[in-house]
């Protein structure tokens, strides 16, 4: 059985129908001091995978505490989630004396509610994989890149090929892995962050007047790498400049400020449900919650 979330219904309605098992939502009440009541099926499968992606993180936290907890009670014996996106995953040192290193924290306490954590392109800057902060094989960390590259590709017909950008050098994994399968080249920028809503990103000095480019990058969250990426791109004399992530967080106003910045079109997957959403991981992330359960 798949369990979801009806903020999260197209998705789970697609992962259901590639896996081809039954659907259900777990009922939210919210109690007038904020506090929330779940209700889950009753009883419940032997597998259980629960879709709750961790955009909004903090009370979706809670959601899945009680939501596992509660499933055990009701007669799972093999809970996997399916988290397309994992939040926290950028505070993963202590950058100043007493922070909390929430990668962590968080992804421990998933692996402590879960057997398996399948997510798509977790931030994973300074580890290798999940297996370091989720010891025991739990976590499986896929990739969205590709799916992308192939949407980015089949928007161009004929001679005329694009530009992969990453927007920093950790976005050299998604440049290549979409390079990859579409044989489209690119670059990655240098990006100094100097706060939430402050950072500087410097092009190579490369020769890219005329092109069509796309910025690619894991999670666009407030938009300032991207619209510092599209600026210094503009400044260069490229032709066109469109916008392709995996995570479409894009808080407040983020979309107006990347069209102010001259960015024609922005894509995503559909890993955070968004207005961008145009390619889908649900089979992706079938295959992978098939293989684990
Ligand atoms: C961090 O390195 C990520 O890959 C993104 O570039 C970053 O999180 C985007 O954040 P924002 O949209 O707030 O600039």
């Amino acid at each position: 059985m798949l369990l979801a979330f009806a903020d999260e219904r197209s998705l789970a309605e697609k992962l259901a129908r590639e896996l081809g098992c039954k659907l259900a939502f777990v009922a939210e009440h919210r109690f007038p001091d904020g506090e929330l009541k779940l209700t889950l099926p009753s009883p419940l499968p032997d597998s259980v995978v629960v879709l709750r992606g961790l955009h909004q993180p903090n009370e979706r936290l809670v959601q899945l505490l009680l939501t596992a907890k509660t499933a055990r009670r009701l007669g799972a014996k093999r809970l996997a989630l399916a988290a397309p996106y994992l939040a926290y995953m950028r505070q993963d040192i202590e950058f100043q004396p007493g922070e909390a290193i929430s990668q962590r924290i968080v992804v421990g306490f998933l692996g402590e509610l879960f057997e398996r954590v399948v997510t798509i392109d977790p931030h994973l800057h300074r580890i290798a994989s999940l297996d370091e902060v989720m010891p025991g094989s739990k976590g499986i960390a896929l990739t969205a890149a590709p799916l992308l590259g192939q949407w980015i590709s089949a928007q161009w017909s004929g001679s005329a090929r694009p530009l992969l950008v990453g927007p920093d050098e950790e976005a050299l994994q998604w440049v290549q892995a979409a390079g990859e399968v579409t044989g489209l080249e690119g670059f990655v920028c240098r990006k100094t962050r100097h706060g939430d809503r402050d950072v500087e990103v410097e092009l190579p000095s490369v020769d890219i007047t005329g092109r069509e480019v796309v910025l690619i990058d894991d999670v666009a969250s407030t938009g300032h790498t991207l619209v510092q990426a599209a600026q210094a791109l503009r400044a260069r004399g490229v032709a066109a400049i469109d916008v392709a992530v995996v995570h479409a967080l894009f808080g407040g106003d983020a979309l107006d400020r990347l069209a102010a910045a001259g960015v024609r079109h922005v894509w995503s997957t559909d890993a955070v449900p968004h207005s961008s959403n145009v390619v889908t991981v649900a089979p992706m992330l079938a295959r992978a919650i098939a293989d684990v359960l």
